[in-house]
């Protein structure tokens, strides 16, 4: 086929309408959404942001986002057992140190954590532990593992009293 002057100019105002269309879309749909109406920011790894946000949801987020954040060191330390997981847990291990039974060792039994402190160990770290970047553990994240950690629940039972 010859192309003639005349189809390349068709061609060239065809795309350039085009082109604009895709603009105006573009910047309807950029000012018809406002920013409020975006869901809570989400880690993209530890939950399902679909969720509902009533408490026991929370909660078990929390405890999500806990079991792949947290609990690598602040797990239960398995008695008896051999080099590997569960074994040695760094921040178990320092809190024992720390407190020298006066207090319990892993992080989920104990009850006179706040939101507070939570957030600001995770936020700023200790020590050897790290701390947590808002890419790494979101504060909708954060909001929850703190709600799991200071949930209300009966103080464990102390034997030598
Ligand atoms: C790499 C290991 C490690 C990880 C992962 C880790 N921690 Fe820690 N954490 C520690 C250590 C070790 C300490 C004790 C620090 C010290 O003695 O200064 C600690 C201390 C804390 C304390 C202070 C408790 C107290 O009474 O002093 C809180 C709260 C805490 N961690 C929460 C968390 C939470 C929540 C997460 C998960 C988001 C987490 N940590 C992940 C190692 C870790």
């Amino acid at each position: 086929m010859v192309r003639t002057g005349a189809t390349v100019r068709t061609g060239t105002v065809a795309r350039t309408a085009a082109l604009a269309c895709v603009a105006a879309v573009l910047a309807l749909s950029l000012a018809s959404s406002p920013a409020e109406a975006q869901p809570p920011t989400s880690s993209w790894t530890t939950f399902d942001p679909r969720a509902p946000r009533s408490a026991p949801a929370l909660l078990r987020r929390g405890e999500i986002a806990y079991e792949a954040r947290c609990q690598l060191c602040h797990g239960r330390v398995a008695p008896g057992a051999t080099p590997g997981f569960g074994a040695r847990m760094a921040g178990t291990e320092a809190l024992a140190a720390k407190y020298r039974g006066t207090k319990p060792a892993v992080l989920e039994d104990r009850t006179d954590l706040t939101p507070l402190v939570v957030k600001y160990y995770v936020r700023h770290g200790s020590g050897i532990m790290p701390f947590f970047r808002k890419t790494e553990v979101s504060d909708a994240d954060l909001d929850a593992i703190a709600a799991y950690l200071c949930r209300p629940r009966a103080p464990p039972a102390r034997s030598a009293r």
